[in-house]
């Protein structure tokens, strides 16, 4: 009689043998992929280079790209694989001013399809470079659009189906950064790799060999890729030497899955001065800054106080999701070290600009976005991205609020996501019915939606096409969680 609870209990103790069996086999197979954090690089933090402009006409700009295959020292001594537009790994700077014209002759000389989306920018679908847009190996694609839109840090990446996260990882991603009168008449640090900085952070994994393919396992589909290296321009843990006085950083948060919050070793303060859309109209001070993938944010920092030769590092503090995640604490990103040279003083402006704000009474529409994540099903109002069906039709020129919710899920509990929109800026109207912090009271394009929140935003649609909305952790973007619209 009592025979069966014997059995049963051989068969759940044979049950959680295989489990610690497989669970011990995947860490294995992580540990494989090893720790590179402790490398100590003691590389110059590479400074992309600004693209040349073809069009010797000062209203008209052509800028020529290639997408190519290349091979990066990312590790001393070893080469890895990498791609790059016009180089080995990211791409150059592309600068142009609001009101100009702009013709971009975008090459592909990989060996798959891939496409190039100007995040954040205000275009027309067609110029958009969203999944539709494909380049063939060996093809030219040709947008042409005009920049109306303030002075903003915005990027420029692959968007083909199912390969983005892969495109971007390997390393295609670039700043497209926007200059106007507002940027131009403000007293802040503008000498691009001398006072003002671009980072890119992104995060990798690189086994000893070099090897930093796209391989991700079930679980970086589910919470976004954590990588166990960090990279700011390409480099790991590189270092810059920064003037002993003010000095602009313009930061991307340019990884397929993990959120930052940026801090400085030395606990000193710095002040947000832009968001991902242009700048706010006050500078925010702050010692951490949040950022979730494909934010940009501009700060100030004050290094007048410290002695020249003085080094303070940029860290990640880790967040409560990489901390599930990864169980690392904090990261350093990279040193900065205070040279000889100080420059011109710098103040931090009271005010930087004025946004016009939208008016709630004028919204024509409004529309609900219900984020969900159940295991690897990752979905937007219960659908995954199909690009045959196009989800909501907007009127142009209509104002919309749209109610972002992420929809708490299972027994997970849920993760945080950045949701996106193409082809506008937006403005959040409050998070669960409080108003936004100050650093988002700006410009945005991507916004974090934690686990149960809801987040209205408001836009004006003023471009037509088909774009795309989704979620910018990219594992989670090629697994479907995404939408289209089609403005007209
Ligand atoms: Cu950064 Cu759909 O884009
Ligand atoms: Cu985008
Ligand atoms: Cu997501």
């Amino acid at each position: 009689m009592k025979k069966w609870y014997i059995y049963a209990a051989i068969i759940v103790a044979a049950i959680i043998g295989v489990i610690l069996l497989l669970t011990n086999v995947i860490s294995d197979e992580e540990s494989t992929k090893d720790d590179t954090n402790s490398v100590v690089s003691s590389k110059p933090l590479p400074i992309p280079p600004i693209l040349e402009d073809k069009d010797p006409d000062p209203n008209r700009a052509e800028f020529h790209l290639t997408a190519q295959k290349g091979k990066t020292e990312i590790l001393d001594g070893i080469e890895s694989d990498t791609l790059g537009y016009n180089g080995n790994i990211l791409g150059p700077v592309i600068r142009v001013r609001e009101g100009e014209k702009v013709a971009v002759k975008m090459k592909n000389s990989l060996d798959d399809p891939t496409t190039l989306h100007w995040h954040g920018l205000r275009v027309d679908g067609e110029n958009d470079g969203g999944p539709h847009s494909g380049i063939m190996p060996g093809d030219t694609w040709e947008p042409e659009f005009t920049i109306e839109q303030p002075a903003a840090t915005l990027w420029y990446h692959p968007h083909m189906m199912q390969s983005t996260a892969k495109q971007v990882y390997e390393g295609l991603a670039g700043l497209f950064i926007i200059e106007d009168e507002v940027s131009d008449s403000l007293a802040i640090p503008k000498e691009y790799g001398v006072n003002d900085f671009p980072l890119i952070i992104q995060d990798k994994n690189i086994d000893k060999d070099g090897n930093m393919k796209y391989e991700p396992g079930m679980n970086d589909i589910m919470m976004g890729l954590y990588g166990s290296s960090f990279l700011v321009n390409g480099a790991i843990n590189p270092f810059l030497e920064v003037p002993q006085g003010m000095v602009r950083l313009r930061l991307l948060n340019g990884s397929n899955g993990r959120t930052y919050h940026f801090e400085l070793s030395n606990g000193q303060k710095f002040y947000q001065i832009a968001t991902d859309g242009g700048f706010l109209e006050k500078p925010v001070e702050m010692t951490s800054l949040q950022m979730s993938p494909a934010e940009r944010a501009e700060i100030l920092v004050d290094f007048s106080e410290l002695k020249p030769g003085e080094r303070i590092k940029l860290i990640d503090s880790g967040s409560e999701l990489s901390r599930t995640v990864t169980d690392e604490g904090a990261v350093e990103l990279m040193e900065l070290i205070v040279s000889e040279e100080s420059t011109e003083v710098y103040e931090i402006p009271e005010q930087l600009t004025k946004i016009d704000r939208y008016d709630v009474e004028q919204a024509n529409v409004t529309r609900d976005m219900v984020l969900a994540g159940v295991g690897a099903t990752l979905t937007i109002n219960d659908k995954t991205m199909d690009m045959t069906r196009i989800d909501e039709e907007v009127k142009l020129n209509d104002t919309e609020i749209w109610v972002v919710t992420n929809q708490r899920t299972g027994t997970q509990g849920g993760m945080p996501h950045p949701f996106h929109l193409h082809g506008v800026q937006f403005q959040v109207l409050d998070r669960d019915g409080n108003p936004p912090a100050e650093n988002e009271t700006g410009w945005k394009d991507t916004i974090l939606v934690h686990p149960g929140e809801t987040i209205r935003i408001i836009t004006k649609f003023e471009h037509i096409g088909i774009f795309m909305y989704h979620c910018h952790i990219l594992e989670h973007e090629d697994a479907g969680m995404m939408g289209q619209y089609e403005v007209k």
